[in-house]
């Protein structure tokens, strides 16, 4: 296990630089549905992309292309987190926008398969997970860097237990993991005007790989005089997200994987649940664009899957067109989304029938597309 480690830092020093989108003949864009409210949320978002990329699709610079196979009953059948068939249509592809899989939980009675996304993320080492959350209102501009590939995660399905009393779990940080991730950080901090990077770890008790988390922190902030930088334990971070005076001061936050899911699902919340916040995963050569929600089955057991909400997965897309360069179409959709999330023209969404549906939600967003 451990040799696997030392291998994927040969793997991580190894990979190349990212790619510059722009200069791709065409880009490829891989679409899945995923499970639950996946298909009508990525159906809705498929919509809004053909809309703001319909002059690259008709000459042919932009492809969007459907990946079948990623289902939990195909998944289970194959009894892998992705089939073999899927993968390769996924790197096949130079960017993904994927809606939410469904992950059987350990004891549930299927087979324990791991988290597609958590293997999409290994296997496509897509180690950055960008969580941005806005609320102009209240002040909020937050951009959460999520660690994607190491912590609680790398080994997660590799537990041991010892007999019927004892169990254990791994958690891995690496030096050029932790590198990566940190100096995205900085550099989407340099590069957008950010003036404070906070670091959220729990170095007091998890000493050895959170402690080197630290530790690369405070050397590459030396890199990056102008910009501000503070250390926040993910419990206090987690009250001080909370408290209204502290929290305008937050830009930009870095931290491992399992701080990052917990943290970033606290910060959505705020400006309209997990529905309404969208998740970049990149890596050097891939990346993956969803919403940070799961397939919410219950919606679908309920009946109530037309009211589910696309606009995390739009904001996704909206990081997509920003991810391949197409920034004033990124700009056009996030504006669209802002007319209709925050101001007097807002659809209000709340999964039920006491609110609009999906696809009156995404007219909306498609008429401010048109008008723009
Ligand atoms: C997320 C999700 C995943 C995670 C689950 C579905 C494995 O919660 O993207 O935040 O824990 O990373
Ligand atoms: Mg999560």
């Amino acid at each position: 296990m451990l040799e696997e480690q030392l291998r994927r830092i040969d793997a991580i020093k190894e990979a190349s630089g990212a790619v510059d989108f722009t200069t791709l003949p065409v880009v490829k864009i891989g679409v899945i549905g995923g499970d639950g409210i996946g298909p009508a949320i990525t159906r809705a978002t498929k919509k809004v992309l053909e809309r703001i990329l319909a002059r690259e699709i008709n000459s042919g610079t932009v492809v969007l292309s459907d990946i079948e196979g990623l289902t939990l009953e195909n998944r289970l059948r194959q009894n892998k987190p992705i089939p073999d068939e899927t993968l390769e249509a996924i790197r096949d592809c130079d960017v993904i926008l994927k809606g939410p899989t469904e992950t059987p939980q350990a004891g549930g009675g299927v087979a324990n398969i791991e988290s597609a996304n958590v293997a999409m993320r290994k296997a496509l080492d897509l180690f950055a997970n960008v969580r941005p959350v806005r609320v102009p209102d209240l002040g909020i501009d937050w951009t959460f860097f999520r660690e994607n590939t190491e912590g609680a995660y790398v080994l997660g399905s590799k537990g041991i237990g010892v007999g019927s009393e004892l169990c254990t779990d791994f958690t891995v940080a690496t030096k050029p993991g932790c590198e990566r991730i940190i100096n995205a950080a900085f550099e989407f901090a340099s590069q957008n005007g950010k003036k404070r990077v906070s670091a959220v770890t729990k170095a007091n008790v998890i000493k050895k790989t959170d402690g080197m988390f630290l530790e690369i922190f405070k050397e590459i902030s030396k890199g990056y005089p102008g910009i501000e930088t503070d250390e926040w334990y993910v419990d206090i971070m987690a009250a001080k997200l909370i408290d209204d005076k502290r929290r305008r001061s937050f830009e930009v936050l870095v931290m491992p994987n399992l701080y990052g899911d917990i943290l970033s699902d606290e910060a959505a919340e705020f400006m309209g649940g997990v529905g309404s916040a969208g998740s970049a995963n990149i890596g050097a050569r891939h990346a993956m664009f969803e919403a940070i929600h799961g397939s919410a089955p219950r919606m679908v057991a309920e009946g109530r899957e037309a009211y589910a909400n696309p606009s995390s997965l739009m904001r996704a897309a909206a990081m997509l067109l920003s991810h391949i360069g197409r920034h004033d179409k990124a700009a056009r959709l996030g504006a669209a989304l802002d007319k209709r999330m925050f101001s007097d023209k807002k659809i209000e969404i709340t999964g039920r029938p006491d609110g609009a549906t999906c696809d009156e939600f995404t007219d909306g967003v498609l008429v401010e597309i048109d008008e723009a």
